[in-house]
């Protein structure tokens, strides 16, 4: 059975660390809530010389470098993103051209929060189908661009960043002790699209436009959401969350993953946490998540990584794979 199996993982953040602090200037907030209510305490925000395009290529290459591959060997580039650099062309098609890459297919994504699990799926089918031998699946967002930065509700959530991962196809034996993706659920349901969205666009405004969410209402959705598509992943796969090494979630909200993994009987200590540094980077959490905890040593060959990802839309899924 035809397998996509992860070779690599890199990401990048841009240089600007924002604390807290920080924010507590521009807005009335304190650092204590903004603990308090989501674990954050720091994000990275882009300077205007780093962009979706130039943090998504640091990305890329330094997966490519970590997977021991060539840019000339992949024939595919997802990104997922929600902050592409022009409207047109796809930033996926920019990063080819960084990546000096000629051949093969390159297109952006939008799922909002859910977009890394929507493109890894989106891949995994090219792949097993035949289509591609060799992916880039990329997350990265600078919604630091799309912040009101009067709104104490949803500014402080946020920050940029980019992580990616290299894919490429194997053998496995069919079973779920396969490397490679071994299950993935997506889902969408358009009757919520007004709490959580970006009031302007190029068809209806003319504008680019800022993000605005009723907090409250996707903190909700999103712990029911997330634990049945966790469940119903699991159960795809035929195992059991105990089975889980490493739970990699999107990294929203800290009441909200602990929430989850709870529900499932997934313990705190295999939980890869990012937020309290990243803050929410919508497409790019799930990767950078899974570069730092395979860095760090965490996430070894072998071990079983459940990533899940709710957002705009609603949107929401989660992927299995054998690392
Ligand atoms: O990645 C996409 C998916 N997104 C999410 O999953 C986000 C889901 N939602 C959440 O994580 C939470 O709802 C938030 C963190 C956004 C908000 O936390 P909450 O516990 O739901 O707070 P709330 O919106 O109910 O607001 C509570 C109070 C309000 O004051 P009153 O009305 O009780 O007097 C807000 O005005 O906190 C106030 N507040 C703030 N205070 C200080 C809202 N934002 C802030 C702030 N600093 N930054």
């Amino acid at each position: 059975m035809r397998r996509s199996l992860i070779m690599g993982v890199g990401s990048a953040l841009p240089e600007r660390v924002m604390t807290n602090d920080d924010i507590s200037k521009i807005v009335d907030t304190s650092d204590d809530w903004i603990v308090e209510r989501t674990g954050i305490r720091s994000r990275h925000i882009a300077s205007d010389a780093e962009t979706t395009r130039s943090l998504g290529t640091l990305a890329a290459q330094r997966a490519l470098a970590d997977a021991g591959m060539a840019a000339a060997e992949i024939d595919l580039i997802i990104v997922a993103t929600s902050t592409p650099d022009l409207t047109f062309p796809a930033t996926a098609t920019l990063i080819q051209a960084d990546l000096g890459i000629t051949g093969g297919a390159a297109f952006d994504l939008q799922a909002v929060c859910s977009g890394f699990i929507y493109a890894l799926t989106t891949a995994d089918a090219l792949m097993r189908c035949g289509q591609s031998a060799s992916a880039l699946v990329i997350g990265s967002e600078t919604f630091s661009r799309i912040l009101d930065w009067q709104d104490r509700a949803t500014c402080v959530l946020f920050g940029d960043g980019a992580g990616a991962v290299v894919l490429k196809t194997g053998e496995g034996q069919g079973s779920n002790a396969d490397r490679g993706i071994l299950a993935s659920c997506i889902h969408s349901d358009g009757r919520y699209s007004d709490k959580l969205y970006v009031d302007g666009g190029p068809s209806k405004t003319g504008t680019v436009g800022h993000l605005r969410m009723e907090g409250r209402e996707v903190f909700k959705h999103a712990v029911t959401n997330i634990a049945a598509v966790m469940e119903e992943t699991i159960a795809a796969a035929g195992i059991r969350a105990d089975d889980i090494d490493w739970f990699v979630p999107h990294q929203a909200n800290r009441r909200i993953l602990e929430g989850t993994a709870r529900k499932l009987g997934i313990s705190a200590e295999r939980i890869v946490i990012t937020l309290d540094r990243h803050g929410n980077t919508s497409a790019a959490s799930i990767p950078l998540a899974l570069d730092a905890a395979v860095k760090d040593g965490r996430i070894k060959r072998g071990n079983l990584i459940l990533m899940e990802a709710m957002g705009g839309g609603f949107t929401w899924g989660a992927v299995l794979a054998r690392y």
